[in-house]
């Protein structure tokens, strides 16, 4: 499945107070998403110079970069849509150079006012999660690692601060792309749609808690990292081959 999303578009409408969304990536913290933001860019920009670098060995970055183009649509500044989902056209059409090169653009990025589209699927929404060593920002492991019955049980407020930053607006989208087991009929399109907002609830709950830094309650941390793990889990066993 593609999808193509008009990230300026929707950066606009977040502007412009059009989105309502209950738990929408728009409602996070100013601080935890600037934090991230700066995360998000600095990771883009590595991840196309490894794909210049050697693109035989790091093309399993490719859907992790899409992803972060897509996340960094979602963080209302336009400006930062427009230059981000440039670098998402360029990695469309494999070069990877312009890719790069958009990607240096993205920490003064200049607003052209242009609706750029690119194409993704939900392969390429579901990278972040993947292992670092897979392309991935390794948010699966980090979520388990914390929680898992032989885990640590604890998780650094900064860490939780940004992953839930991430997942938010990852909700979101995933939120817009049920796959075709979730399009069978209306009842599975709601309960594709229903993971996507616990998930999105969750995500915000930890960006909200993790932001208080040192004043962060641990065991609220842990209990809403399992709340967002159990979206993940009932989606993944009702829709995932
Ligand atoms: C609303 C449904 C839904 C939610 C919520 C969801 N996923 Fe997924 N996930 C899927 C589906 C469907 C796939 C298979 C995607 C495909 O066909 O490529 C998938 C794939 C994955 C993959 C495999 C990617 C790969 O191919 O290597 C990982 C890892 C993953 N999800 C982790 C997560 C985590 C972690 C969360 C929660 C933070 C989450 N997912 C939330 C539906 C969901």
């Amino acid at each position: 499945m593609t999808a193509t999303l008009r990230l300026l578009a929707s950066a606009i409408a977040l502007v412009a107070g059009l989105c309502v969304l209950t738990a929408s990536a728009a409602d996070l913290p100013k601080e935890s998403q600037k934090k991230a933001t700066a995360a998000d860019i600095l990771t883009l920009q590595k991840y196309t110079e490894d794909i210049v670098a050697e693109p035989a060995k790091n093309k399993k970055l490719i859907p992790g970069a899409k992803a972060l183009v897509l996340i960094l649509g979602t963080r209302g500044d336009p400006a930062l849509a427009a230059q981000a989902t440039t670098v998402g056209k360029a990695l469309e059409k494999k070069d990877y150079k312009a890719a790069a090169a958009a990607a240096q653009g993205l920490l003064s990025p200049k607003a052209e006012g242009k609706a750029v589209t690119f194409e993704y699927d939900l392969n390429d929404v579901m990278a972040p999660f993947r292992l670092t060593r897979s392309g991935g920002l390794n948010i699966e492991k980090d979520i388990k690692d914390a929680i898992s019955p032989r885990g640590t049980g604890k998780i650094e407020p900064a860490v939780a601060e940004l992953i839930g930053a991430r997942t938010a607006p990852l909700a979101d989208i995933i939120d817009t792309m049920p796959n075709d087991k979730a399009k069978t009929n209306s009842a599975m399109t709601a309960k594709w749609s229903k993971f996507s907002k616990d998930m999105a609830k969750a995500s915000k709950e930890l960006t909200e808690e993790g932001g208080k830094g040192d004043k962060a309650d641990p065991k609220k941390l842990i209990a809403t990292l399992k709340k967002l793990d159990a979206s993940c889990s009932n989606c993944h066993n009702e829709f995932r081959d």
